[in-house]
């Protein structure tokens, strides 16, 4: 069985691909490729969101008591990158290449920055901190095959 680490790692992984499709799409005017790639790419990231929002952040807060230092941050990361995911969306919808490429930018440097502080720190410590790591990683991996709820 995989771990929490590896897990989560690879559904990072599946995002970008998703996002950098998407992004090179728009660089070749390809609108059609774009919003099928960005749609992949947002549904995604919203479910990887939820499951680290409902399901392991509060996990790692109760088996470490921490509940206002890193998940905290990450979950205000994650509103800022909902943010641009609707900058993105509309930028879509109005066929803005230069608005598009602006917010992928901004995007793209929040997530790789976010992405790693949870694969080096948080799930690390999940992980190691969580008394039953595989029934949280059954629940996670349910949760991310589900369709997106809101
Ligand atoms: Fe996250
Ligand atoms: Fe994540």
């Amino acid at each position: 069985m995989t771990s929490i680490p590896e897990f989560m790692t690879a559904k990072h992984r599946e995002c970008d691909e998703f996002f950098i499709a998407a992004e090179n799409a728009v660089a070749d005017n390809n609108w059609s490729l774009a919003k099928q790639a960005f749609s992949q790419f947002s549904q995604e990231l919203e479910l990887h969101f939820q499951a680290e929002e409902t399901i392991l952040f509060p996990e790692f807060e109760q088996a470490t008591g921490i509940t206002q230092g890193p998940t905290q941050v990450m979950r205000g990361e994650h509103q800022q990158m909902r943010a641009l995911v609707a900058d993105l969306l509309q930028a879509l919808s109005a066929d803005d290449k230069d608005g598009y490429i602006g917010a992928s930018e901004t995007l793209m440097v929040l997530m790789q920055q976010h992405n790693m502080k949870e694969e080096m720190m948080l799930y690390p410590m999940t992980q190691q901190r969580v008394p039953a790591p595989e029934a949280l990683l059954a629940s996670v991996v349910e949760h991310c095959q589900s369709p997106v709820s809101d």
